[in-house]
């Protein structure tokens, strides 16, 4: 707007403000007040949902406003008839699916194998976005143009549900085929090879190994066994006792510590201990 047009706007609206009876006024801060507690709009925009403050946020204060998020359970059959229970998806019949369907918020929250292995909090994945990318009128949107609506970034799922990387692990072949001759153990190998693993925030790294070590679909699952992507994660590789020396060509490049988001709050980080001490 430019400066004469900003002054008459200006002068408008105290020409409305002077023509308004006093007690409209009382009544339209009162209804301010009282709406600034719980309205659509300041709760879209609380800055909650944006960075920096989502950083910091907790499951209980995202809660408080989206309960709905994990009590929200499955339609026992759909409004056409059709029961959940005859309807699964190829993977809801592998054996590292668990129970009956859950609701994707669930499945990672609340079910009773997340609950086991995984420690996630909202902010796992959520991370802020804008949601005013969401709709046709961005900043710098022409008219009808929206930008494909991203929540969460997906390399943030890739870490759970990527291929198998049989080819770099040196066997023959896919892990269903192999597994019998690895005597159904990913520890055949694993309790030598890359042993300092899975010390972030988001996972229970004991509670792992010890279902792991029992079952190697608990291992395969989020390696290979739900993969919803063609490509593999490129996991940190930490240091492990052991270690070769020289580094093979397919892991150059790759970093030596997770994710800096993910190692906060980690007390059990060797690593970590080994810089404090
Ligand atoms: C003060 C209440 C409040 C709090 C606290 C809150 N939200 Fe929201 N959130 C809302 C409202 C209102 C909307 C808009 C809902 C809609 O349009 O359906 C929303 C929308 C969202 C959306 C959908 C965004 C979109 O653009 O469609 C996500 C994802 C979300 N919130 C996640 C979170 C997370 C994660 C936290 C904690 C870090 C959180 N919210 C905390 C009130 C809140
Ligand atoms: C495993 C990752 C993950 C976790 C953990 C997670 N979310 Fe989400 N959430 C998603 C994804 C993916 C979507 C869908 C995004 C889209 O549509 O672009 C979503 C959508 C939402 C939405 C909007 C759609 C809806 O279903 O109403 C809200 C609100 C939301 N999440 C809140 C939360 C809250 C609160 C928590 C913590 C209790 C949480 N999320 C934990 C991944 C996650
Ligand atoms: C830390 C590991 C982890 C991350 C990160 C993760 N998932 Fe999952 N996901 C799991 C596990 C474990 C299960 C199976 C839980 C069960 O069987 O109870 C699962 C199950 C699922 C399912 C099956 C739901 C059903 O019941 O049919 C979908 C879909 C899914 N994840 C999508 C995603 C998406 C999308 C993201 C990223 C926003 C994501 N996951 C991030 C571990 C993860
Ligand atoms: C024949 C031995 C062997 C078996 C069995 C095996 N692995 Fe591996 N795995 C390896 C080797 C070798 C590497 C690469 C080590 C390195 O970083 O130099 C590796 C690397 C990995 C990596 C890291 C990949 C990357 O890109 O950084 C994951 C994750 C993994 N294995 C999971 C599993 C799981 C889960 C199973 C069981 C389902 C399994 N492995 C079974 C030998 C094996
Ligand atoms: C709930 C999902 C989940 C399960 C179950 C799981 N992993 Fe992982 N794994 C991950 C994630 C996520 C990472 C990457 C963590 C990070 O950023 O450091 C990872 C990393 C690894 C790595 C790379 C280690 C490194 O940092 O150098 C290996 C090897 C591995 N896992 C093997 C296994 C084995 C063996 C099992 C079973 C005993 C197993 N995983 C079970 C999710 C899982």
């Amino acid at each position: 707007m430019s400066n004469t047009g900003l002054r008459s706007a200006l002068a408008g609206s105290i020409a409305l403000l002077l023509l308004t009876p006093v007690s409209t006024i009382q009544a339209a801060e009162q209804e301010t007040k009282s709406r600034s507690q719980l309205n659509y709009d300041r709760a879209r925009y609380d800055s909650i949902h944006f960075r920096p403050a989502i950083e910091k946020a907790t499951n209980e204060q995202c809660l408080s406003c989206h309960q709905e998020i994990v009590d929200r359970k499955v339609l026992d059959q759909s409004p056409a008839g059709v029961k959940a229970a005859d309807s699964l998806a190829w993977y809801q019949t592998l054996n590292t699916y668990e129970g009956p369907q859950e609701t994707f918020h669930r499945r990672h929250m609340e079910t009773a194998l997340a609950r086991q292995l995984m420690n996630m909090q909202c902010t796992t994945c959520h991370q802020g976005n804008d949601p005013r990318e969401e709709a046709p009128i961005w900043e710098g949107a022409k008219e009808g143009d929206f930008k494909l609506r991203k929540m969460i970034n997906p390399d943030t799922c890739l870490m759970c549900h990527g291929q198998f990387g049989h080819e770099i692990m040196g066997l023959p072949g896919p892990w269903p085929e192999v597994s019998e001759t690895m005597g159904n153990s990913c520890l055949t190998c694993h309790a030598a090879i890359r042993t300092n693993r899975h010390q972030v925030n988001y996972l229970k790294p004991d509670a792992i190994e010890q279902a792991g070590s029992k079952d190697a679909d608990v291992c395969y699952g989020c390696h290979g066994g739900r993969a919803w992507y063609r490509t593999r994660y490129p996991y940190p590789r930490h240091k492990w006792p052991g270690m070769a020396e020289e580094t093979p060509a397919w892991a150059h490049g790759r970093p030596s510590e997770s994710d800096a988001r993910f190692l906060v709050g980690v007390k059990s980080n060797p690593q970590q201990t080994k810089q404090t001490q």
